[in-house]
C-alpha cells in the first residue's frame, strides 16, 4: 500500500479486493451518473453493478483511492491504458484524481494512454492539465457507446 499526504487528507492507494466489489460498484456508478451529461452508459445499475462485482474486480487490474477507510475513487489499468477512472462525486474537484493519476504514472513510468470520450470536457482539461497528449480522434465505432472519442498518451 502506498500513501500520500495531501492539504487535506491522507490518501491510500492499493488493489482491490473482493470485499471491496460492492463499494467499488457504487462508486463506480455514481461517478458515471454524476457525469451523465459527459459519459453515455450502456445498461441498468444492476447490469452494471454485476459487471463490477462479477468482472471487473475479479478480473481485471483494479486500484481504489481510499480515504479515511472508504473508497473515494477506482481505476482500472490494462497495460499501459488506464481503462476505468472514476472519482466518487463528492470527492470531484478536491485532488484525489490528481493523486490517484500521479500514482499511475508512478505504477507505469514509461506511458500512459487512455481514451476519453470527446464530448468530456472537464475530464480533457483534466488530463491535458497533467501532460496528456490527444493521438487520435475516433468516430466511436468501436466503442461500445459508440460515442466518438479521443486517444490520449502521456509520457515522462
Ligand atoms: C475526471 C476525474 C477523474 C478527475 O478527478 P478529480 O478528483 O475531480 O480531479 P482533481 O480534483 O484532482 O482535479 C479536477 C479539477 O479540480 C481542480 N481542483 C483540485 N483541487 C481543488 C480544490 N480543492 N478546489 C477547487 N478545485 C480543485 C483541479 O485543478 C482540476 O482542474 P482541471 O481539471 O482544470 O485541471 C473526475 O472528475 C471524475 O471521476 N469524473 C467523472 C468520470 C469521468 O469522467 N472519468 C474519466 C473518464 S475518461
Amino acid at each position: 500500500m502506498a500513501s500520500h499526504d495531501t492539504s487535506q487528507h491522507r490518501i491510500a492507494f492499493r488493489r482491490a479486493t473482493a470485499a471491496d466489489a460492492a463499494e467499488v460498484a457504487t462508486v463506480y456508478i455514481a461517478s458515471r451518473r454524476g457525469a451523465a451529461d459527459y459519459l453515455p452508459t450502456v445498461g441498468t445499475d444492476a447490469e452494471i453493478r454485476a459487471f463490477v462485482i462479477d468482472r471487473m474486480v475479479p478480473e481485471r487490474e483494479t486500484w481504489v483511492a481510499e480515504v479515511s477507510g472508504r473508497i473515494v475513487a477506482v481505476m482500472v489499468l490494462d497495460g499501459d491504458m488506464v481503462d476505468q477512472f472514476y472519482v466518487f462525486p463528492a470527492d470531484q474537484r478536491r485532488g484525489v484524481g490528481d493523486r490517484m493519476l500521479a500514482y499511475a504514472k508512478q505504477l507505469r513510468p514509461a506511458r500512459l494512454r487512455l481514451y476519453a470520450f470527446q464530448r468530456n470536457t472537464p475530464a480533457r482539461r483534466f488530463y491535458e492539465a497533467r501532460g496528456f497528449i490527444a493521438k487520435e480522434f475516433t468516430d466511436g465505432a468501436t466503442n461500445m457507446e459508440r460515442e466518438p472519442d479521443v486517444l490520449y498518451e502521456w509520457t515522462p
